[in-house]
């Protein structure tokens, strides 16, 4: 026997009237399920039969750990579950990657973390939620040398591999296009598009066998138009816009999207660097260069890593099996187009 629970408030403290008594629906052969509100039977049956999403709560102590994160995710009005998946998330010892790995761990992913820096890497591993009962680990890997990543990504297709793939590294040196030795559009190649590259072709053969797989690269609103004194990183930036489109195509047929996270400014280490080398470079105060940073932005403040992990949790999710090959901007309405 089902009980199905619909509606808003009052069916949501039935709901859980209902789970607290889950032993003695056990007894009875009783299954919960909930629907979204406003949500038709139609639907949430359809729903809850492709995704394998029913929720049976009946005195088993690892369904009753999934009410509590349905309790949570249903008062927020989105349900978005990443149990059981697990996500390779780069350059996540600070900034947006960091935000990244705890928003994905928050929703349920195991993490593993990748970069430079063991000791950091260590700290924020230990950090990250694991309320679900989640693995966290890391490796190390230099992104500036190719063949350590390269190394780092067959190790880690070889210990399973990931379901989502969170492509994102430090951003190339601030400066004029004019400026820009050969080397630094090396350098910024290769720190992006290689990397990202190597990636996903270690983790793709898993993601297809398992006939699903998420990739999100973190670049930049330059993809759309190129920012005033970031000369390399424009030029590089669309070379990996275009990369993951090209990517997107291929790949959609076995289940897995390919998308583009495109922060405006961002509240990091990142941000604070580029204000202090503008202030330096004109010879104004930083006061002044944040304020005319933030004349540019509708929103009238900067962005929090958080705010850009929020899409990136999206794009990872079942919900958005059909977004793919396309860009999410994350700047309060700063990129002048659509
Ligand atoms: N913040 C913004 O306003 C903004 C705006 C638009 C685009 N973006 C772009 O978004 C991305 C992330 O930005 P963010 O502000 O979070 O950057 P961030 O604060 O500088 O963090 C960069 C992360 O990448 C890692 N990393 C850097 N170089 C590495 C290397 N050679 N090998 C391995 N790991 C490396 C760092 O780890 P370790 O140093 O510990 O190894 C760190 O975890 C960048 O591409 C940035 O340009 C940022």
């Amino acid at each position: 026997m089902h009980l199905i629970m619909r509606g808003g408030n009052t069916a949501y403290h039935i709901f859980h009237w209902f789970l607290g008594r889950n032993r003695f629906c056990h007894a009875l052969g009783l299954q919960a399920r909930v629907a979204y509100p406003g949500e038709s039977l139609t639907s949430l049956f359809e729903r809850n039969q492709s995704q394998g999403a029913w929720r049976h709560f009946a005195g088993n102590p690892k369904l009753r750990h999934t009410y509590k994160d349905v309790r949570t995710d249903y008062l927020r009005g989105v349900i978005i579950h990443l149990h059981g998946k697990t996500a390779l998330v780069c350059g996540s010892t600070q900034g947006i990657g960091k935000a990244v790995a705890h928003q994905l761990a928050a929703a349920g992913a195991s993490c593993i973390l990748l970069a430079r820096n063991a000791e950091r890497l260590q700290a924020v591993c230990d950090a990250l939620p694991a309320e679900s009962g989640q693995q966290h680990r890391f490796y190390l890997a230099d992104f500036a040398d190719t063949a350590s990543v390269q190394a780092a990504a067959a190790q880690i297709a070889e210990d399973g591999g990931a379901d989502i793939l969170v492509n994102n590294t430090g951003g190339p040196p601030a400066g004029p296009i004019t400026a820009a030795g050969t080397d630094a559009f090396l350098d910024a190649f290769r720190l992006h598009l290689l990397n990202n590259h190597q990636l996903a072709q270690a983790l793709l053969p898993g993601m297809k066998a398992r006939g699903q797989g998420r990739i999100i690269n973190i670049i930049s609103t330059s993809v759309k138009v190129p920012l005033h004194n970031l000369g390399v990183s424009n030029t590089i930036r669309a070379a990996v816009g275009n990369w993951s489109k090209t990517l997107a195509n291929e790949t959609a047929a076995f289940g897995i999207t390919v998308n583009n996270v495109l922060p405006g400014a961002t509240r990091t280490e990142r941000l604070s660097s580029i204000i202090s080398g503008k202030a330096a470079r004109t010879g104004v105060s930083e006061e002044t260069v944040r304020d005319e940073m933030l004349a540019e932005i509708p929103a009238g403040r900067f962005g929090t890593p958080e705010e850009v992990a929020h899409a990136v949790v999206f794009l990872a999710s079942e919900q958005a099996a059909y977004i793919t090959g396309t860009n999410i901007v994350v700047d309060g309405g700063r990129t002048p187009n659509l």
